[in-house]
């Protein structure tokens, strides 16, 4: 093992866990999750969603952070450093870099629509309007070119400023600022809904699974969905991982990380679900919820204009958290591997990904027709990256760890060599090895089968 002397990481347990958190947490949980479950049939999506969180998620990002704080390196360098003579496996480092630049280029699409809406709510634009009139604004402004553009450029440089100042200045630092911020509001947001006359309806609808709503796919969607949130399969963890100290324990940290990824995914259900039961809105509404269906929502509600620009301030801080971890994986490839300043890399990382994720917004707009194999550039990179390159990413790097790095080794870190107790070591070691590349292999099968 090689240690790089010139590589400084979190200053605490508590500085790593809200980062790697504030990673994790993201548009994935608040945008993402309330439309998967409102699709997929609610509390019984929840139910396998929380197993396959538990049973699959948090091993998979134990074995990410025992890759990185194993290696002291960037996805590609910890895979050059851990695998020796089998230089193929380098391969899968820089499969993680890709994965990070196509996931960048369509998330910060929609990070940036945050501070539209940011900017929108505060100025009164969204108040008083009927329900096909907002309807109207979201497409007006996600078809338009200017506006998207200008603010997804502005996510952007926001997280290459952040990333510039580094790993503690920036990262941590930002983490432990914005994380507790972004709790609060949920807090604030969840007693709004609960207060809400008919709020049973949408926490019942939450919270009781019935199982005769949930489809195959659902289950897949459940899968995937819990891999995008917890930000596994291409590599964050292994970036961060390279960050946490020698003396912290990684089983309880990745415990620690995916329960608040968890509760946090959990209390975005709680906010959303509430009101748009009690207000008789579609909880199925798909993409669109938080931006079409939530804003109705807000105009109905008692203080509604206020609780809308939190709601979107809580989304652009969950995102930017978020996107920091995106640009810290290819950043911190290029200063490690291409010996590249931080500066020059956030900012050549910065303009690359904004050309890509131009494409990604005008794709909404100017280029909706413009379909490869059916698909606008938008939604085939989510679809590449969450259908594909996560599950492969994550599959190969079970069988890196469980079947080709030695197991000796493996015990060594979780164990801080030897001198924590590392009672779950065997379930953990017979989920990375049987359970986790199984249910890997059946999600990209029947992804290719559709
Ligand atoms: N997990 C984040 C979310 O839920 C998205 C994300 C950030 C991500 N970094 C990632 C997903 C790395 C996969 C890999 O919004």
């Amino acid at each position: 093992m090689s240690t790089n002397p010139t590589h400084r990481g979190f200053t605490s347990n508590i500085g790593a866990i809200l980062a790697a958190a504030g990673g994790a947490v993201g548009l994935g949980n608040i945008w993402r999750f309330p439309y998967m479950l409102g699709q997929n049939g609610g509390g019984a999506f929840l139910l396998v969603y929380i197993i396959f969180v538990l049973l699959i998620g948090i091993p998979l990002m134990m074995t990410e952070f025992i890759i990185g704080r194993r290696s002291q390196r960037n996805v590609v360098g910890a895979y050059r450093a851990l695998s020796g003579p089998r230089k193929g496996w380098v391969l899968l480092g820089i499969f993680g870099i890709v994965s990070a630049f196509l996931i960048y280029a369509f998330y910060s699409v929609v990070a940036g629509w945050t501070l539209n809406y940011i900017v929108m709510a505060a100025g009164g634009k969204l108040s008083g309007l009927d329900p096909a009139a907002v309807a109207q604004e979201f497409s007006f402004f996600t078809q338009g070119s200017f506006w998207p553009l200008f603010y997804q450029l502005l996510f952007l440089i926001l997280t290459g400023a952040v990333i510039t100042m580094g790993v503690q200045k920036g990262i941590e630092n930002m983490a432990k600022i914005l994380m507790p911020i972004l709790f609060l509001l949920l807090l604030l947001m969840c007693v709004r809904s609960l207060t809400l006359s008919g709020s049973h309806e949408g926490l019942r609808f939450l919270f009781e699974p019935d199982f005769s709503k949930l489809t195959g796919k659902g289950v897949l969607s459940a899968l995937g969905q819990s891999f995008f949130s917890l930000s596994i399969g291409m590599g964050a963890m292994i970036t961060y991982g390279s960050y946490i100290r020698k003396e912290d324990r990684l089983f309880k940290t990745s415990i620690w990380i995916a329960l608040c990824d968890l509760i946090v995914a959990i209390l975005a259900g709680v906010v959303i679900f509430p009101a748009v039961f009690a207000f008789g809105m579609d909880p199925a509404s798909g993409p669109e919820l938080v931006y079409v269906v939530l804003p109705n929502v807000f105009n109905n509600m008692p203080a509604g204009a206020l609780f809308a620009v939190l709601f979107f301030l809580l989304l652009g801080i969950a995102a930017l958290t978020s996107t920091i971890s995106l640009l810290e994986i290819i950043v911190a490839f290029a200063v490690e591997e291409l010996q590249w300043k931080r500066s020059t890399a956030s900012l050549v990382s910065t303009a690359v990904v904004f050309v890509v994720g131009a494409l990604c917004t005008l794709s909404f707009g100017p280029l909706q027709n413009f379909k490869i194999v059916g698909y606008t550039i938008f939604d085939l990179f989510d679809l590449i990256t969450a259908s594909y390159l996560m599950p492969i990413g994550a599959l190969l790097m079970t069988i890196f760890l469980g079947w080709f790095y030695p197991k000796v080794e493996v015990k060594d870190e979780l164990s801080n060599h030897g001198t924590l107790k590392v009672k779950a070591f065997e379930l953990y070691y017979f989920i990375l090895r049987y359970v986790a590349p199984a249910a890997l292999i059946v999600i990209i099968i029947s992804g290719i089968v559709g």
